[in-house]
């Protein structure tokens, strides 16, 4: 495994005349092994954090290093895996589960050993293994994200990015989605950076919180240490719309759901 390193990122949209800073000169770095959250407002600038280090936003300056190596070589190798917020339009309604874990595996696994892939995949995100055979719009929300994840993991990643993975899901699932998350990442030791515009649902997966306003990180720190005592207005903002306040919570059930229903 190995750790995700922004080093003085800007990604520029607009015009030369109008430029969009979507991304305004961040450095961060997610540890090895490590959950780092990152939190903010719609449009600070989250999501193209997210898609810069999966290769889906021009870095304008600055590199993003994975391992202390250019990020390209480690995309190529499938080592970087993104999940989405909507698993409705990120699986391929065409393709059996199967199918589409399969096609995320490394190349060479086939036949049988891949069969048995996609049944440990499905496993490990708690889903029962004659999902293998169904398609997408059989499942629930929460069934098509787990697939989703089960689809990142199938390329064996060092770091996998989730942006808002639980955010267009039911409240009343939520908690078992980030329970699979948390558990996962304690079992195979990925580095993961978790993205939400919801403190709540960061400090139940991330060991470190980083807050985002307007392209910037403007605080980073411990996540009991940012929640106990944040720095910057715009965190005790987001820290006050967390219903119960804002301490340290090892269950989820400060975002109202039950932890281990189905989903
Ligand atoms: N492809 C794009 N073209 C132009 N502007 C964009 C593009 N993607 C994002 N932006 C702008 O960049 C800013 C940050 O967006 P985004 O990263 O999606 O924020 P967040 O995920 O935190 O809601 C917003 O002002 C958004 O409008
Ligand atoms: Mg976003």
């Amino acid at each position: 495994m190995s750790e995700l390193k922004f080093d003085a990122v800007t990604v520029r949209y607009g015009t030369r005349r109008h430029p969009i800073l979507a991304v305004n000169d961040v450095s961060l770095t997610v540890p090895e092994g490590k959950v780092v959250g990152l939190v903010g407002e719609s449009g600070s600038g989250k999501s193209t954090m997210a898609r810069a280090a999966v290769g889906l936003a021009p870095v304008s300056e600055g590199r993003i290093l994975l391992g202390g190596a250019s990020i390209e070589r480690a995309r190529r190798e499938r080592a970087v895996q993104m999940v989405f917020q909507d698993p409705y339009s990120s699986l391929d309604p065409r393709m059996s589960i199967s199918d589409t874990l399969i096609e995320a595996m490394p190349r060479g696994v086939r036949g049988v050993a891949a069969r048995r892939e996609a049944e440990r995949l499905l496993e490990l995100v708690q889903l029962d293994g004659r999902f293998a055979q169904s398609y997408p719009s059989e499942m629930s929300g929460g069934q098509r994200q787990r697939v989703a994840l089960a689809r990142a993991l199938a390329g064996r990643p060092q770091v996998i990015i989730a942006d808002e993975i639980t955010s267009a899901l039911d409240v009343s699932i939520q908690g078992a989605v980030l329970n699979v998350v948390r558990d996962l990442q304690r079992e195979l030791g990925f580095s993961m950076l978790f993205i939400s515009h919801n403190l709540a649902v960061v400090r139940y997966v991330a060991s470190e919180v980083a807050v985002m306003y307007r392209g910037r990180i403007v605080e980073h720190g411990a996540t009991a240490a940012v929640l106990e005592r944040p720095d910057h207005d715009y965190t005790r903002t987001l820290l006050a719309a967390i219903p119960g306040g804002g301490a340290a919570s090892s269950s989820p059930s400060a975002i109202h759901e039950t932890p281990g229903s189905p989903a």
